[in-house]
């Protein structure tokens, strides 16, 4: 038995127990829950499953075990290099679990990327009064934001009654916070998880989105959630799922920290040392599928 397959069984078995589901209260979550929704924000890294359209989202080298396990299709794919950066990944169907997922990719340089971060605001009054936001990820998030929305909006009508999650990892994450953010003020219900998302605005947008709930996963000393800095006029919203144990780690209940407070220093952005290297392994090598 390999790890991939390793996983599955744990998360299945973790699933099965946490089946009877009572809404998850904020800022408490599971290995299971969390296992889940990375399998999907990884699925976007493969290529197979944003350059092409309606066929079951799969990972090569067992990324995604439990999004495989479902009956699923994507309905759009996109990867579109803008000024503001690659923006890739998709809109899919999980009739299993009866759902509908956006997972958007990071980058595939992920070194780079953060070389080239910049660190403007720009206003975001459209999304929250007050709010400004990181000119780059909501220019990026708007060159896709009507085809989302309206693949969103045409799904739900399809698939009526299934939940509505947004997903992704690193710049997938910060384009996940805002077009989850802006999908709910269009009027949709959706549970947002991020993993590795750098800070997508300032105090008034942490403080919206706070109120809105974000499942916003760190990992140790990732040094992606430390930027852009707060010294910038950049917040982060609260709670922070804090995965406390090293790359390579299986993740227990134990190892998740929840640390409640916008701009909290008591998780990640208390870290001495942030390392790009915490930010390849969330539950799994979550960049790793190609
Ligand atoms: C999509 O990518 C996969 C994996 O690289 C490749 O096998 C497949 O031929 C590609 N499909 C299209 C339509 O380009």
């Amino acid at each position: 038995m390999h790890l991939g397959q390793l996983w599955h069984l744990v998360a299945a078995a973790a699933f099965a127990v946490a089946a009877p589901a009572r809404p998850m209260p904020r800022g408490e979550s599971s290995p299971a829950l969390l296992t889940g929704h990375a399998h999907w924000a990884a699925a976007s890294y493969c290529t197979n499953n944003i350059n092409s359209t309606g066929n079951a989202v799969t990972c090569a080298g067992d990324y995604c075990p439990e999004v495989q396990s479902a009956k699923t299709a994507t309905l759009s794919e996109f990867d579109d290099s803008t000024q503001f950066g690659d923006v890739a990944g998709f809109v899919a169907v999980d009739e299993t679990n009866e759902l509908i997922v956006i997972s958007f990719r990071g980058s595939r340089t992920v070194s780079n990327w953060i070389a080239n971060l910049d660190f403007d605001l720009t206003d975001a009054s459209d999304l929250c009064d007050g709010c400004e936001a990181h000119s780059g990820f909501l220019a990026a998030w708007e060159t896709v934001s009507a085809a989302i929305t309206s693949q969103v909006h045409s799904a739900m009508q399809t698939y009526s009654g299934y939940k509505l999650v947004v997903t992704g990892h690193s710049l997938g994450a910060a384009l996940a916070a805002l077009g989850g953010t802006a999908l709910r003020n269009a009027g949709y219900e959706l549970d947002l998880y991020t993993y590795g998302q750098p800070r997508v605005g300032n105090l008034a947008l942490a403080t919206y989105m706070t109120g809105q709930g974000v499942n916003r996963v760190t990992h140790t000393n990732d040094i992606v959630p430390r930027l852009p800095p707060m010294s910038f006029g950049f917040s982060h919203s609260s709670p922070e799922l804090w995965i406390t144990s090293g790359n390579d780690v299986t993740v227990t209940t134990s190892d998740i920290d929840v640390i409640e407070g916008i701009d909290s220093t008591a998780g990640n952005a208390g870290e001495p040392f942030p390392d790009v290297a915490a930010h390849a392994w969330y539950i799994e090598d979550i960049d790793g599928c190609q």
